[in-house]
């Protein structure tokens, strides 16, 4: 991994005068990522055809280019996109290698998604647009059909350039998930397809990596990875890895255990420099359905002692391998405050794709829904949601790199409610997710984060408040909306917000003002006297 002290703005500056400038965590903090998965997002024709969704849908990298617009156009400045390397062939009980997971021959790119030269292309066009580049890589083993009847029969010289036994580990079934002995040298999932699980430990096995990853990310200009099951190869042979690849790198480890998780991202050592964080992911995902907010502070405070630095994981609340989000519950409001915090978080934002069009999908494959039944509609609620919010995050690291260099601080976690600010105190960002739902009541609530006096814009309604003398602000919720406030000082100028209103109770209050706040949030009972807060 190089170190460098460039910020994003500088790198990206760098490589688009052509000097080449490898992207590293601090390039990557500034970024927001769009999870693409290439089958599904959109075909060369641009056209929209039905599909099994355990088949080859026809999605292109052709197809990603030409539609770079809808991604950009909600801000992102970064694409995840799944493995590029040539797969197995055959369809299988299990469905086709529509995903790019099955790897065959590491030498060819994919096939079924285009050509080398139309891989090239859509890296061009990403970085003339100063997009960055994440390319999904998985090293922990080759695929072969099976038949179900074990131990599976593999034809080890299809594989390139791993074409012998010698480079995988003997069969077995991964049946100990707390054993790491077993999930990392067994073999996974063995059902339809054999993953055959490479010997990551052995020296043969490592360099050929090593040169592969090299040739890779320099033929492609890519400026980061995602490792796929990084789990489930040896520890020793990641750090190997990702110094070989020069870039920034993700690597997937699946757990919501904060030891289990930050073990990777030790103080001493760095197994990987960041990770997608499943810590958040879980407590998050509870709040919304019928849990509290208090466990997503527990973890993470305990996140920040024992990672080295949360703020190079990625903040996520949907991928393809995890049930949509709306799946569990389709209030679009829960949706939007799921979306605010995966944005305004600590760490490196990733939306997968869909989630802007408030997708249901459940269990793989039904979380892989093709975009184009969406129409790419760029009016849905989440969309012009990300885009507000991406702009928001980018205006605040661009008044104030600080932004990006230190965790967020809590001010308010309890049943309903989470408020977080981020950010130097002269620029702070706040915000505030609700789990009331779309259902929710109309009530006031003290927010603190800011300072005596302080005009304040709430950047999703556009609504103006100036905090009182202990910098609190009074935040009109209501029909379970978040908010997210940042001075006005620090928008005035850019499109964020050209024009406001003056913030106060809502219209369609009728219900009673209800608690429901944390312990010392200062609540305007009644309406009534709300208005004199005004
Ligand atoms: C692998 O182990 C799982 C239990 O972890 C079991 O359900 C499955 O049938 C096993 N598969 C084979 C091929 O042995
Ligand atoms: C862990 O898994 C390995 C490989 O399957 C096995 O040989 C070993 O006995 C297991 N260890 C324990 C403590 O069960
Ligand atoms: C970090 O890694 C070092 C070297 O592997 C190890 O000695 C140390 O215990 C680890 N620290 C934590 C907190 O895991
Ligand atoms: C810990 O994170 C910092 C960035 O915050 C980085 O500079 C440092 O290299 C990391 N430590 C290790 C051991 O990788
Ligand atoms: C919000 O939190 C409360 C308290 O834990 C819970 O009763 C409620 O079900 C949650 N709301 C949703 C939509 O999950």
């Amino acid at each position: 991994m190089r170190s460098s002290l460039l910020t994003g703005a500088v790198a990206a500056a760098l490589s688009f005068s052509g000097l080449a400038a490898a992207a590293d965590a601090e390039a990557w903090k500034a970024r927001s990522i769009y999870q693409v998965m290439i089958d599904r997002f959109a075909r060369t024709d641009g056209g929209s055809v039905d599909c099994k969704l355990y088949e080859f849908c026809g999605g292109t990298w052709k197809g990603l280019t030409n539609k770079l617009d809808y991604i950009q156009g909600m801000g992102f400045d970064a694409i995840q996109i799944s493995p590029v390397i040539k797969n197995m062939e055959e369809d299988t009980s299990v469905g086709e290698p529509y995903h790019g997971y099955w790897s065959e021959d590491l030498t060819q790119v994919n096939p079924k998604f285009g050509t080398k030269e139309d891989l090239k292309e859509l890296v061009d066009e990403l970085h003339k647009r100063d997009m960055f580049l994440m390319v999904d890589v998985v090293v922990n083993h080759m695929a072969a059909k099976f038949d179900n009847k074990p131990p599976p029969k593999v034809d080890y010289s299809k594989f390139k350039p791993f074409n012998d036994e010698k480079y995988f580990h003997s069969y077995c079934n991964v049946t100990e998930w707390e054993n790491s002995t077993n999930y990392q040298n067994c073999w996974l999932y063995p059902y339809g397809v054999a993953l055959a699980d490479l010997k990551t430990e052995s020296s043969d096995v490592v360099s050929l990596f090593s040169k592969w990853i090299k040739d890779l990310v320099s033929t492609y200009s890519i400026d980061g990875l995602r490792i796929d099951a990084a789990k489930h190869v040896n520890d020793e042979f990641l750090p190997k890895f990702v110094e070989a690849a020069g870039v920034f790198s993700f690597g997937e480890v699946l757990t919501g255990v904060t030891e289990d998780m930050c073990r990777y991202q030790n103080k001493t050592k760095n197994l990987l420099p960041g990770m997608p964080n499943y810590l958040d992911f879980y407590p998050l995902n509870e709040a919304f359905n019928g849990g509290s907010f208090e466990r997503l502070q527990e973890i993470k405070i305990q996140a920040v002692d024992a990672c080295n630095d949360t703020l190079a994981l990625g903040s996520f609340i949907e991928n393809h391998d995890m049930p949509r989000f709306a799946s569990q519950n389709q209030d679009l409001a829960l949706a939007k405050n799921a979306m605010t915090y995966v944005i305004m978080n600590d760490g490196i934002p990733t939306v997968y794709q869909g989630q802007e069009q408030h997708f249901i999908g459940g269990e793989t494959p039904s979380n892989r829904e093709p975009l184009w039944t969406s129409d790419y509609n760029t009016e849905a609620p989440l969309y012009v949601l990300a885009k507000t919010l991406n702009k928001v995050r980018k205006n605040a690291i661009k008044k104030s790199p600080e932004y990006l260099k230190k965790p967020s601080e809590v001010l308010i976690a309890e049943t309903n409610h989470f408020c977080q600010s981020k950010g130097p105190a002269e620029n702070a960002v706040v915000f505030c997710i609700t789990n009331k739902s779309s259902k929710g009541d109309s009530y006031e609530m003290a927010v603190p984060g800011f300072r005596d006096s302080d005009e304040v814009v709430e950047v999703i309604s556009c609504a103006t408040t100036t905090a009182d003398a202990m910098g609190q602000i009074n935040a009109y919720m209501g029909q379970g909306e978040p908010k997210v406030w940042v001075k006005r000082s620090a928008i005035e100028g850019t499109d964020i917000c050209p024009k406001t209103t003056v913030d106060g109770p809502k219209k369609d209050s009728g219900a009673a003002a209800s608690k429901g706040a944390a312990t010392g949030v200062l609540m305007a009972a009644v309406l009534g006297a709300a208005s004199l807060l005004l």
